[in-house]
């Protein structure tokens, strides 16, 4: 058993086209293209320049997040065959962003995941818990409802085709890091809920990224916990040294 560490880069609402390009460029300049799969996240506005940025190499290219119509009078979304016409290889959904500033429900993510499946695109799914939360002891509640909301009724041949990443929210931009246990903690217990909710073989296949100020210094120890097989990186993945010895770590 063993799952090939998967490390993307969620740049957010960062980088013009143009600054996209060049970050890109020094990416491919640091990275060999062995050991872990790696993505980028850029904004829907670089995504067309960074895959012709990326010709030739093994990087994959995601969006941050889509609509669940295929088209339609929705001002201002992107839909999942958009992303794939780009040249997108997967989406971020769910991220704590998305839910905490534009209300996205598990509901909403559910239908984002089913049309991201069906254009044969790669969905990383976020889940994660608020400090409040933690602190109120409703960790696993909160964390299982949304992987359970956003994930059931999928047959196991679609559970394969999913990542998921735990992103506590309190440790997402702030520079507080979970300690190596939480991490490994929750992503023991929801590779147990994908056993209930996909079988053995589900549990066994599906990557559960850790996202929340992963950096060079803090990636190893992370990434040696056995249910953390990669990483959602934000501000690190801003800086082509940093993403890179993050990926390094990876190996
Ligand atoms: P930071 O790495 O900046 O904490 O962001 C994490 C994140 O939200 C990735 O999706």
């Amino acid at each position: 058993m063993s799952r090939r560490k998967f490390i993307c880069g969620n740049w957010k609402m960062h980088k013009t086209a143009s600054e996209a390009v060049q970050l890109v460029r020094e990416l491919r300049q640091k990275l060999d293209g062995t050991g872990a799969q790696v993505a980028v996240a850029p904004p829907f506005t670089a995504l067309a320049a960074v895959k012709q940025a990326l010709q030739g190499s093994a990087i994959q290219l995601f969006g941050q997040n889509c609509h669940h119509e295929k088209q339609g009078a929705f001002t201002g979304e992107v839909s999942a065959p958009m992303l794939k016409d780009v040249g997108c290889d997967g989406v971020i959904l769910g991220h704590s962003e998305r839910r905490q500033y534009f209300g996205e429900t598990d509901d909403q993510v559910a239908k984002k995941v089913r049309a991201v499946l069906a254009e044969a695109l790669h969905p990383i799914v976020c889940v994660g818990e608020t400090l409040q939360e933690r602190e109120a002891g409703r960790t696993w509640e909160v964390v299982s409802r949304q992987v359970r909301g956003a994930l059931g009724g999928l047959d196991a041949a679609a559970l394969q085709r999913i990542t998921l990443a735990y992103e506590p929210v309190w440790a997402i931009g702030t520079g507080r890091t979970a300690t190596t246990a939480q991490a490994q903690e929750v992503h023991a217990q929801i590779r147990g809920l994908l056993r209930e909710l996909g079988g053995a073989q589900v549990a066994q296949a599906v990557r559960i990224q850790y996202g929340g100020s992963v950096k060079p210094d803090n990636a190893a120890d992370l990434l040696s916990q056995p249910d953390v097989d990669g990483a959602l990186v934000g501000g690190a993945s801003l800086k082509s040294s940093d993403f890179a010895a993050i990926v390094t770590a990876a190996r």
